[in-house]
Parts: C-alpha cells; structure tokens; sequence
C-alpha cells in the first residue's frame, strides 16, 4: 500500500496521522501556487517532501541540505526533469540563505535539535520565509519548569536516558555520548514543545497551528 492510500486507511479508522502523513498533509494543503524551500530535505528521504510539494502544485521548490544530492534524489528529480532546484549549503551559514533567496512556504523537519544555535537556525529560515512555516521538531516531554531546553553535550548517560526512547536508528548524542567529528549529525537539544514554540515566536514567526505527536511537534507558523 501507498503512503496516500495508507494515510486514508489510517483516517477511515480514526487513527492519529503518522509525522511524514502530517507532513505531506500540511504541504499539501499550503503549496498550490506558491514557492517552497525544504530545508533539511535529504537523509532517509531523497527529496520526498520537495517532490510532493510539485505534486501539490508548488510553483517553484528548492531543497537544501548539508549531504549531497543522493542518487536516489538525482534519479527522482530527472524523472521531474530537474524542477526541484538543489542548493548543498548550511542553513546557518549566511551565504546558503543568500543563494535560497525566499519562498513562500519553508519546510524544516528533523533539524531543529541537530544544531548547537537553533534560535540562530529559526532566525535564517525567518529570513528565506516569506509567508508561511512548517515547522517538525523531536522533542522531549514537558518537564516542571515551561519552556526547558535540555543541552545533550556531555549530559551523563543516565539523564540522556532518561530523555530517549526506542527508535529504529542510534539518536547520535542522545543514545550516544555527543560525538564532536560528527557536527550536526548529533542531537544537541532536548527541546520540549514550549520550547520550541517560544523559539520560533522569538525569532520572528506567529504560532498558527500546532499538532502535538508523541516525541515530536509540528508548527504551522506566520512569518510577522
Ligand atoms: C533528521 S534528517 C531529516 C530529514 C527530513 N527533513 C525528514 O524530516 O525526514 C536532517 C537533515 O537535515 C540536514 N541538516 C542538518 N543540519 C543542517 C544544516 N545546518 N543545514 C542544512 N541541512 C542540515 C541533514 O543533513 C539531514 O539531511
């Protein structure tokens, strides 16, 4: 079975929608006719989120990524005759966000917690954002104190624990001591949801929507 045809399955029976369904919904329902940069848009996914965004009738799509283009994502993108538009930079390097330029639409998964300044990393997507942000982040849960974010580097391994949870791959800094050659493939924040959301709010984004998952949240956020 498709991912579409399993996403209505899962509907039809009521049942929370997976994060990539989520993901592809919400695309889906902000693309139609506007610009869109998906940052962080290549390990375990090829682009997948860009070519939905065509799909969805996204008028122009760029992804960016640290990796380069993998052969997965160079085959899909010639079958699309090349319309999603590679940029292999980092997003908190200010040249990357100058050779994006804007779009209407950014699309940042799976990043927000990799990097050691996400504040820093909200306030570049801010600024290639010209409308709209949809934002996915893992998180941790609510601790005592609102808005807690935990700094992994060098937690002991038992407050990591504490935090982590079964996952199909080894989380690099969370189930691992933080591992310096590896950069921004570590987990260096625990970030409870209010976290986040105060995050992005400082960083110059309005709060439209929030869909709570079990370790992870997606904002749908306004750029102000
Ligand atoms: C956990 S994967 C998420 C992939 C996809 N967005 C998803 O949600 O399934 C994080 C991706 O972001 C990229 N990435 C991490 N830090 C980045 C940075 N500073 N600039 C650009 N890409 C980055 C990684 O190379 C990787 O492809």
């Amino acid at each position: 079975m498709n991912a579409t045809n399993t996403a209505r399955l899962r509907r039809l029976l009521h049942l929370r929608p997976t994060v990539p369904d989520r993901y592809r919904e919400l695309i889906a329902r902000h693309v139609r006719g506007r610009t869109f940069i998906d940052v962080g848009c290549m390990w375990g996914v090829h682009g997948a989120y860009a070519f939905h965004a065509l799909d969805g009738g996204a008028t122009q799509v760029t992804g960016v990524d640290l990796m380069s283009p993998s052969p997965e994502f160079v085959t899909r993108n010639l079958a699309y005759e090349g319309r999603v538009r590679f940029v292999q930079g980092d997003i908190n390097d200010p040249s990357t966000a100058a050779a994006l330029g804007t779009a209407d639409v950014v699309f940042c998964a799976g990043v927000l917690y990799h990097v050691p300044n996400p504040l820093l990393t909200l306030e570049h997507l801010r600024r290639i954002c010209a409308g709209t942000l949809l934002l996915g982040s893992a998180t941790i849960p609510e601790q005592r104190q609102p808005q807690t974010a935990v700094f992994l580097p060098f937690l002991s391994p038992r407050a990591r624990r504490a935090l982590s949870y079964r996952s199909a791959d080894v989380k690099i800094g969370l189930d691992t001591d933080f591992v310096r050659g590896e950069r921004y493939a570590n987990w260096f924040w625990g970030l409870t949801p209010s976290a986040v959301e105060a995050m992005v709010r400082a960083a110059g984004f309005e709060v439209r929507e929030r869909h709570w998952h079990r370790r992870s949240i997606c904002l749908v956020c306004a750029a102000v």
